[in-house]
């Protein structure tokens, strides 16, 4: 299949790109670099021994968009990346949130509708749940995001469903991940977060490596076994994997499909913290800090329903993923830009 990757220059979206072109998709990248680096694409491009189309255009320029896709006829789906994620930012920046992450998505929308294209996977999240009983299943009714950044992906999935009543022929696949953590084992693509990290493992991570100087573990008072709160991690080639596999399932399935991508497993900032210093063999200072606001205590995935549909489950543990971050850290020790 051809396949046009929004944000394929991304953290996911760079693993996602590999994943396809080792399962013989070709590959079309739309990325405005606003959160990454070409670099990526050059890598992934490296590791797979195939070459990507690289567009740098934004999403929500519609413009530039129906420009690329008259260009190509002939794109079976969208893998639809493209967005911001930082959960305190969308807070401070509502506007710039909701403009990028919905207008996008509309964007897209129209540009299927146009063009034919009938299959679209969207990054979702888990935070669509809301504070609800855990494992999130499926099937539960929806929370209330307590933030701009988790609203976007709700309204995003409320928007894509109601574009598919209206379009019946069309299949969307709604992707709602856990934790996303790790790296390409080769050490070569991984997570490049600008600025100090918001999320716990490249944070971890960077204190390891002595660029920060000690982990803050927000609150150690939570309902939980050692009183830190508890988290579905799931590397990010397992994700990547779940991405191809659900398109190659999926695709001209017409309807909604809605699937968790988690390993069903949880596990405590404590529990991933020794496990990061147990695997790599180091010492990563900490403080308990009070607690974060927004933060559930614990939540994690029944990933049931994509091993029973897509015959996908996560394969790599918290070994690996702790492992395969700390490669990627000490080989690129500032990211893309060395
Ligand atoms: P990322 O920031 O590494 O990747 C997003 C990519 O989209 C970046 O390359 C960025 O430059 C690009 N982008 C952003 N806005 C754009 C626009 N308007 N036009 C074109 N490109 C644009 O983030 P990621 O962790 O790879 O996340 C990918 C997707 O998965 C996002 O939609 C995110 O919300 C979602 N998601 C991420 C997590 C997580 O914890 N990483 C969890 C659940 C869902
Ligand atoms: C994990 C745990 C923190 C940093 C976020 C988004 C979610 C999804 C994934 C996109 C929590 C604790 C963290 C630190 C800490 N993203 N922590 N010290 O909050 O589960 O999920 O990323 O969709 O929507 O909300 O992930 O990695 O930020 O935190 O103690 O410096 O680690 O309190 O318990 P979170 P996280």
């Amino acid at each position: 299949m051809v396949i046009l990757v929004t944000g394929g220059a991304g953290y996911i979206g760079s693993h996602t790109c590999l994943e396809l072109l080792r399962a013989g998709h070709q590959v079309i990248v739309v990325d405005n670099l606003c959160n990454s680096s070409r670099e990526a694409v050059n890598r992934v491009e490296k590791l797979a021994g195939k070459s990507i189309i690289f567009y740098q255009a934004d999403v929500t320029d519609e413009a530039a968009l129906a420009a690329i896709f008259a260009q190509h006829t002939n794109i079976d789906g969208i893998i639809h990346f493209a967005g911001l994620k930082a959960v305190g930012e969308s807070v401070v920046k509502p506007q710039q949130y909701y403009y990028n992450n919905i207008v996008g998505t509309l964007v897209l929308s129209k540009m299927m509708a146009q063009f034919g294209i009938k299959n679209i996977v969207f990054s979702s999240s888990a935070t669509v749940y809301g504070e609800n009983e855990i494992p999130f299943v499926e099937t539960m009714s929806l929370g209330v995001p307590t933030n701009p950044y988790g609203q976007t992906k709700l309204m995003s999935e409320q928007i894509l469903k109601d574009m598919a009543v209206a379009h019946q022929e069309w299949s969307v696949v709604l992707l709602r991940y856990f934790n996303p953590v790790g790296a390409h084992e080769s050490g070569q693509i991984g997570e490049a977060p600008q600025g100090i990290p918001n999320n716990l493992m490249p944070f971890i991570s960077q204190v390891a490596a002595g660029r920060l100087e000690k982990l803050n573990i927000f609150g150690n008072d939570y309902p939980t076994p050692d009183g830190t709160c508890i988290r579905d991690y799931i590397h990010v080639c397992d994700l990547a994997e779940g991405h191809v596999r659900a398109l190659e399932k999926l695709a001209d399935k017409s309807g909604v499909h809605v699937y968790n991508l988690g390993t069903g497993q949880g596990t405590s900032v404590m529990q991933l913290l020794t496990a990061f210093e147990r695997v790599n063999q180091l010492h990563v200072p900490y403080t308990i800090a009070p607690r974060r606001a927004g933060d559930i205590a614990a939540f994690y995935a029944d990933a049931s329903k994509a091993e029973r549909e897509l015959g996908w489950r996560a394969v790599r543990d918290i070994e690996a993923m702790c492992r395969d971050t700390w490669r990627w850290q000490t080989m690129n020790s500032h990211g893309y830009d060395q």
